[in-house]
């Protein structure tokens, strides 16, 4: 089959990581006939400066009309700096999020054993640890209105809006991840402070009936920060707002020392994308030197989640897996840093696995 990935690479090492998902895509499509269409569009400060917008009409074109989105990073130093910037790259992400309806971020936290040392909790406490952050994408504090500011400039404000429609159709896809797991689901919120967070838990206590499997949990913001570093174990799947989900989502990408490796699914309404974990990481941008594996891994999660091929998907996790134990990795895993790989020697190695 042909599939049309619209393509966005984005800022600093994302070019660079995306060409490595590209080439093991490549890999993939020889070896099970499948051939993919790479259309490439702006998005981020590089779309800024090619077009003074950080997401054009034309990439949320190419994104709409495409089977799903390979994406790789956004946000520049040249914009933190300056809270007056009139446009900032992540400006770009939250249009795309937003015009493509994907109201879902689904963030699996695995641990991959060779990389526990790498954890900065003890290895005790992390081992066998297997989450999903399940955020709300495209509500809450990031788009409530009304925003601004007061005339005289000194009072600022942000509103925080959700509707139980909103709230259910996440919750739903919670209940359907956590019965396909290992069957616990936790709703995190504020419900002791917030109107929004008593309406998440009504909400989800009024599902939770329609999902007797399913064993639910609720746990206020601030407890499960602790809990998630002090107990991780205990965490299947859990459903959060935007904000708290922001967080939340960061801090569980850390407990395992695998953020490098970490993928991610945005999905809703139309097309869904697929990026990795980690940000831009500017310092490391053209150095050759960046992980590509969360990218790699995301690609392999569009095949399973947007187009149904498993084996495909489960090809890639394991050429990953292999790359691991011959030591095939970049030098923020490499245990002896001499003999780590560039970026695009992990993407050859890789696609290279998979072709044979
Ligand atoms: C993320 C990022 C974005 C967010 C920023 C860049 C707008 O931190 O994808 O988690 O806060 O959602
Ligand atoms: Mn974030």
């Amino acid at each position: 089959m042909n599939f049309h990935i619209a393509t966005l690479p984005g800022d600093g090492i994302g070019p660079e990581v995306v060409a490595q998902a590209v080439k093991v895509l490549e890999a993939i499509g020889q070896k099970f006939g499948h051939t993919f269409d790479f259309q490439y569009s702006p998005v981020g400060a590089v779309a800024i400066d090619e077009t003074g917008e950080p997401f054009p009409e034309e990439t949320f074109q190419n994104c709409f009309h495409a089977a799903a989105v390979l994406f790789g990073a956004i946000g520049d130093p040249k914009y933190d700096n300056d809270p007056k910037a009139k446009v900032r790259p992540e400006q770009g992400l939250l249009k795309m999020r937003k015009k493509l309806g994907l109201y879902a971020n689904i963030r699996p936290v695995t641990t991959f054993p060779a990389l526990i040392h790498k954890s900065p909790l003890r290895a005790d406490l992390v081992e066998g640890a297997d989450l999903v952050v399940i955020r709300e994408l495209t509500g809450g504090i990031y788009f409530g209105e009304p925003r601004g500011r007061s005339e005289d400039l000194t009072t600022a404000f942000d509103t925080c809006v959700y509707t139980r429609a909103e709230i259910e159709r996440i919750v739903k896809l919670g209940f359907e991840y956590a019965a396909k797991r290992r069957k616990k689901m936790t709703l995190v919120d504020k419900a002791n402070v917030l109107e929004t967070s008593k309406l998440w838990r009504e909400t989800v206590q009024d599902m939770a009936k329609d999902y007797p499997d399913i064993e639910l949990d609720y746990m206020f913001v601030d407890n499960a920060a602790m809990q998630l570093i002090q107990y991780p174990r205990q965490f299947d799947v859990i459903v959060t707002e935007n904000m708290f989900g922001d967080i939340l989502s960061d801090e569980s990408s850390v407990i395992t020392g695998s953020l490098g490796l970490l993928p991610s699914a945005s999905i809703g309404l139309h097309t869904s994308v697929f990026e990795p974990i980690h940000g831009s990481y500017p310092q490391a941008a053209g150095k050759n030197i960046a992980n590509p594996v969360a990218t790699v891994l995301s690609a392999a999660l569009m095949l399973e989640m947007s187009f149904n091929l498993l084996e495909e998907g489960n090809t890639i996790r394991a050429a990953v897996d292999a790359s691991m134990l011959a030591q095939a990795v970049t030098v923020d895993i490499a245990t002896d840093k001499e003999k780590a790989y560039s970026t695009s020697d992990v993407g050859d190695w890789l696609a290279a696995y998979i072709k044979n």
